[in-house]
């Protein structure tokens, strides 16, 4: 059988993912990714539990949890890096066991856990991986590679160094120019943005939420942070020992957790807040007497 013609050349075609849709969140949105009962077992150990999840087109959903808790696990099933145990996933109403292995890198970008950019290619190879395992002629795949890095807020000719020269906050960019170089529609990122300091880790994360409004991304994002989950997600699914305890927004489940840890999960932040706006009007008022 001949491969998909994937390569059609349109000159516009690209970008036709890519204009300014604004934000398209909204129960109206059709479902992109739909999970029904996921699990994975290794031996006698389920390492996830009947996941289902629904993520509608440009919504952001945040897998929050533990280490060990399952969300990598989760993610590769979804794209089928990992084979699930059972359940099912479906890509736009279509079960992913339908779509080609190609067709399903092409769909969905895939961040890496601790970047996993390949250390013996250059930047602009690495980005260039994808679109070049699908036959995309060489002018075409120069052309998308200086246009990520520059979506990417990265200087195009950082395109010729290797990634052991850069620093870990441009490795990272790297890594989601990589996953946005076919021109997918879904997105998966996990903890895109770990081990960063504070503020490149903010700025990392506007930045990608500018880029996921403009090509209007269906996203599904993994962390163990609390506060990056809060502050990204339209809604976060809280995951502990292979299960997806609650899935709410953000403001549900800081006022309203139905499960126990959950709630506990959530006390950090509330406190941390509490603390710093006594802080806040301590200096106030400090102000004010002097
Ligand atoms: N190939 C494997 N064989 C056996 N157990 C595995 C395998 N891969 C993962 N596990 C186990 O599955 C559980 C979930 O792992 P997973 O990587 O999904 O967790 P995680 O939530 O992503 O954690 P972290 O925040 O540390 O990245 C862990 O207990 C892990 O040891
Ligand atoms: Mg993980």
């Amino acid at each position: 059988m001949m491969p998909d013609p994937v390569d059609r050349d349109d000159p516009d075609e690209h970008l036709a993912g890519q204009r300014g849709a604004g934000p398209v969140t909204g129960a109206d949105q059709p479902v992109t990714i739909q999970a029904d009962g996921l699990t994975k077992r290794y031996g006698d150990a389920v390492v996830v539990d009947g996941f289902s999840l629904q993520v509608r087109t440009g919504e952001l959903v945040v897998l929050l949890g533990g280490s060990g808790s399952g969300k990598t696990t989760t993610l590769k099933m979804i794209n089928r890096l990992i084979e699930p145990t059972a359940g099912s996933v479906r890509l736009d109403g279509v079960d992913t066991t339908d779509l080609l292995p190609h067709e399903l890198r092409r769909r969905i970008g895939y961040v890496f856990q601790r970047i996993g950019l390949f250390p013996h290619m250059t930047v602009g190879e690495n980005v260039a991986v994808t679109p070049a395992l699908l036959g995309w002629r060489p002018e075409r795949v120069a052309a998308r590679v200086d246009e990520l890095l520059t979506l990417v807020e990265l200087d195009p000719t950082l395109r010729d160094r290797r990634p052991s020269a850069l620093s870990g906050g441009q490795q990272q960019r790297v890594g989601v120019a990589r996953a946005l170089a076919a021109e997918p529609r879904v997105m998966l990122l996990d903890e895109p943005f770990g081990a960063l300091d504070p503020v490149t880790r903010e700025r990392l994360q506007q930045s990608f939420l500018r880029i996921r409004e403009k090509l209007a991304l269906t996203t599904v994002f993994v962390t163990h942070d609390m506060t990056e989950a809060l502050t990204l997600a339209d809604r976060i699914g809280v995951m502990h020992e292979g299960r997806l305890l609650q899935l709410g927004t953000p403001r549900d489940l800081l006022t309203r957790p139905t499960d126990d840890y959950v709630d506990r999960l959530m006390s950090t932040p509330r406190r941390q807040a509490a603390a710093i706006d006594a802080l806040l009007s301590e200096t106030s008022a400090a102000g004010a007497a002097s």
